[in-house]
C-alpha cells in the first residue's frame, strides 16, 4: 500500500469498523475514504474478539482496498487480546498499526520492541491513540517519539470520545471544553511532524453538525477526521480538501514570487494584502496536497 511518488498523503477521511462486522469490511473496498481503521478494540465485543482478528488480518492480506491506507486497531498489550492482536497485525501487514490508550512514550517503545524482535516489515507504521488524561500531559514526549526512526510513529488520533469518559470533561457543540487539549496535540503533532486525525462525531444523523465540526477541525489546522459511518464521507472529503479559492490564491502567492521582477523580495503585495516568501511555502503544501486528492480522485 505505498504511496506513490513523495507528495503527502491525504488523510481527510478516516473510518472506523468494527472487525467484527465482515459487511462494513467489504463495503469498505468502494468508500471514497482515504484511511481505514479496522478496530480489534472498542467498537469490538469480548466474545467476539477472536472472530474479529481472524477477520480483520484475513481482510487486510486479501487486499482489494485500492488507494486507502489501511490501518489495525490491536487492544492494549495490558488486555487479553492485544499480543495476539499485535502478532496477527505483524502478518497481516498494514500501513499502520493502532495502538490505543497511549500513556506515554514507553507505550509506543514497547510495541515498536516487539515489532523489531517480530521482524516485523519495516513499512508497518504506528498510530497513536491520544484518549488519556496521562496522555495530554504528555503528548509532547509520544509525539516527538516520532524523531526516532525505529519508534515507526507517523500519526496521532484523538480519542475524544474515551478522553471524555476518563476526565469528565463534557463535548459540546463547538467543543469549548476540549479545546486546550485538542490544541496542545495539535502543536505536538506538529513539532514532531506527524499527522493528527480528530476525534469522532457520535451522531452520525447530524450531517450539519458534523460538517460544522470538520471545517472546525480543518481551521484547527487538523488533517482530517476520524468517522464512524459512511454517511459522514463526503461533507469531511470536503471540508479537509483545499478549497479552489485557497489553491487558487497559492497559485497567486507561489508566481508572484517566482516573477523575475520579484526576485530577491522578501515581502510583496498581491491584490491588497502583504504576502511574506511564508506564505508562498504555505501555497507549496496546499497545491501538493490538493494535487495528491486530484491524483486520487482521477
Ligand atoms: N464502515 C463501513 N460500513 C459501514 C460502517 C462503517 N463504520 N457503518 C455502517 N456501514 C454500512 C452498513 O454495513 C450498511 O451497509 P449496507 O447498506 O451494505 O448493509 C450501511 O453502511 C448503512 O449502515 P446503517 O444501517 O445506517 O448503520 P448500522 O445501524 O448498521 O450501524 C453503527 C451503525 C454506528 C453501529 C456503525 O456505523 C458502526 O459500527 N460504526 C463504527 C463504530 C466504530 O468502529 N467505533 C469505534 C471507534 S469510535
Ligand atoms: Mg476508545
Amino acid at each position: 500500500m505505498g504511496q506513490a511518488g513523495n507528495g503527502p498523503r491525504p488523510r481527510r477521511s478516516v473510518l472506523y469498523m468494527p472487525g467484527s462486522n465482515a459487511r462494513a469490511l467489504e463495503k469498505a473496498k468502494t468508500l471514497d475514504v482515504d484511511a481505514l481503521i479496522f478496530d480489534l478494540e472498542d467498537a469490538v465485543a469480548p466474545e467476539a474478539k477472536a472472530t474479529a482478528r481472524e477477520q480483520v488480518a484475513s481482510a487486510v492480506k486479501g487486499g482489494g482496498y485500492g488507494h486507502r491506507e489501511l490501518i489495525i486497531r490491536i487492544n492494549g498489550l495490558t488486555s487479553e487480546w492485544g499480543r495476539a492482536d499485535l502478532d496477527a497485525a505483524i502478518a497481516a501487514k498494514p500501513d499502520a498499526i493502532a495502538l490505543p490508550k497511549v500513556n506515554g512514550p514507553v507505550d509506543l517503545k514497547l510495541v515498536a520492541g516487539i515489532m523489531q524482535a517480530q521482524g516485523a516489515d519495516p513499512a508497518i507504521k504506528l498510530w497513536a491513540m491520544l484518549e488519556t488524561p496521562l496522555a495530554m500531559l504528555n503528548a509532547k514526549s509520544i509525539c516527538l517519539a516520532a524523531r526516532e526512526e525505529s519508534s515507526r510513529l507517523e500519526a496521532v488520533v484523538m480519542g475524544t470520545n474515551d478522553l471524555s469518559k476518563e476526565t469528565g470533561t463534557h463535548i459540546t457543540k463547538g467543543r469549548a471544553e476540549m479545546m486546550p487539549w485538542l490544541m496542545l496535540c495539535l502543536a505536538a503533532a506538529r513539532a514532531a511532524g506527524i499527522s493528527i486525525i480528530d476525534g469522532v462525531y457520535n451522531n452520525f444523523s447530524d450531517i450539519e453538525g458534523f460538517s460544522e465540526e470538520c471545517t472546525q477541525g480543518a481551521r484547527m489546522g487538523m488533517d482530517g477526521k476520524t468517522l464512524i459511518h459512511p454517511s459522514q464521507i463526503d461533507a469531511c472529503n470536503s471540508a479537509f480538501a483545499p478549497s479552489d479559492e485557497a489553491v487558487h490564491w497559492a497559485r497567486k502567492v507561489i508566481a508572484a514570487f517566482e516573477a523575475p521582477e520579484n526576485a530577491g523580495k522578501g515581502v510583496l503585495q498581491v491584490d491588497g494584502k502583504m504576502v511574506e516568501r511564508l506564505h508562498a511555502e504555505m501555497g507549496q503544501k496546499v497545491v501538493a496536497i490538493a494535487d495528491a486528492i486530484a491524483a486520487r480522485a482521477g
